[in-house]
């Protein structure tokens, strides 16, 4: 039997080339070699956005269809809603009761998060008791599938080392090894910085959505920020120093490309202008499938849903296993 892997992401709405290039790519490439579960995960944006909840039910539809678009296959992957499977929230209670609070406190992007609503919120108070449980949810979600491995981005492995430790604690006190410790696989990413220069982020105005049209995506890599030093076409460029336009060509452009721009730009050949109108081109044809994809199951959104309904059903009955063994194992009545 092929080992099983499982991930979820927030439904932070439409999705940006960052999450696609960086996550979801991987994704599509795993579940060809293992049996995998990818869920949103609506608990974990209410530990922090319980009371901005208007745009939550859009939000997750938009992801699913972005992961869709992006080349999940709900015929080999299970595609599930995290709030769906209640067996999550009955092992969150139970892992939370193994887990060490200090444990979670040391947990180091909760602390960063934390840091942030602090700055956002102006005070200390604003950290709920859910936030707190963060990383025992995620632990739950993993175990919850018993699953081998968790794809994940490097700043996500402090999370997967938790999980190890909680399911080495609970294997312990129950004296089982029914859970697996879970190993991190860490996401190769082709890092995409955003048009500014900066971390791609939806808050920060400086991305490109999966969803964007040719037109808004041309038009968006003109703003990209290209060699500042250079003011004329004939000016000599320096492509390592061309801050976005270079680095977006470089995971775009084909090899010959690539070394095309460099000799041009270096040269003097070559202006900024023509060269993001060209970039935005090469950028849009290799994405023209998955917007492909997208429109048509944006127009087709009962689809969608029946993909997460079959997907909540396979998902809810391998959870309902695995609660049914640790209700056993813990001697509940
Ligand atoms: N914490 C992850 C993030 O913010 C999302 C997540 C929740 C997750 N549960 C998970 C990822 C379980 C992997 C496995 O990106
Ligand atoms: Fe960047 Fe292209 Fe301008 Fe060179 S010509 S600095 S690669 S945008």
């Amino acid at each position: 039997m092929s080992q099983l892997i499982v991930s979820g992401m927030r439904p932070t709405g439409k999705l940006h080339l960052g999450h696609y290039l960086g996550v979801i790519q991987n994704w599509v490439e795993l579940q060809h070699k293992y049996e995998s579960y990818f869920f949103v995960a609506d608990w974990h944006a209410l530990t922090t956005k319980y009371d901005k909840t208007e745009n939550l039910k859009d939000d997750v539809l938009n992801v699913v269809m972005d992961w869709l678009a992006s080349g999940i296959d709900p015929e080999i992957s299970t595609i599930y809603v995290q709030s769906h499977i209640p067996e999550i929230a009955e092992l969150n209670v139970y892992l939370g009761m193994v887990t060490p609070q200090n444990w979670v406190e040391r947990d180091p992007t909760l602390k960063d998060m934390a840091k942030i609503l602090r700055t956002k919120e102006g005070q200390n108070s604003q950290i709920s008791y859910g936030l707190m449980g963060y990383p025992v949810l995620m632990s739950a979600d993993i175990m919850m599938m018993n699953a081998d491995a968790v794809p994940v981005g490097i700043d996500q492995v402090a999370h997967i080392e938790i999980t190890r430790d909680i399911a080495r604690r609970f294997n312990n006190i129950y004296n089982t090894e029914f859970f697996k410790e879970p190993q991190p696989i860490l996401n190769h990413c082709s890092l995409i910085c955003g048009l500014d220069g900066n971390k791609m982020g939806k808050s920060f105005h400086n991305d490109i959505k999966i969803s964007d049209t040719s037109e808004e995506t041309a038009k968006k890599v003109m703003t990209a920020i290209t060699d500042r030093s250079r003011m004329r076409k004939t000016d000599l460029g320096h492509p390592d120093e061309c801050e976005v336009a270079f680095k977006y060509w470089q995971v775009f452009g084909t090899e010959e490309q690539i070394a095309q721009v460099r000799k041009e730009c270096e040269k003097g050949e070559r202006g900024c202008a023509d060269c993001k109108r060209q970039l935005g081109a090469v950028m849009n044809e290799k994405l023209a499938q998955i917007r492909e994809r997208r429109a048509y199951y944006e127009s087709h959104i009962d689809e969608v849903k029946d993909i997460l309904i079959e997907g909540d059903k396979k998902a809810r009955k391998k959870a309902q296993e695995v609660i049914t063994e640790v209700r056993t194992l813990i001697g509940m009545y």
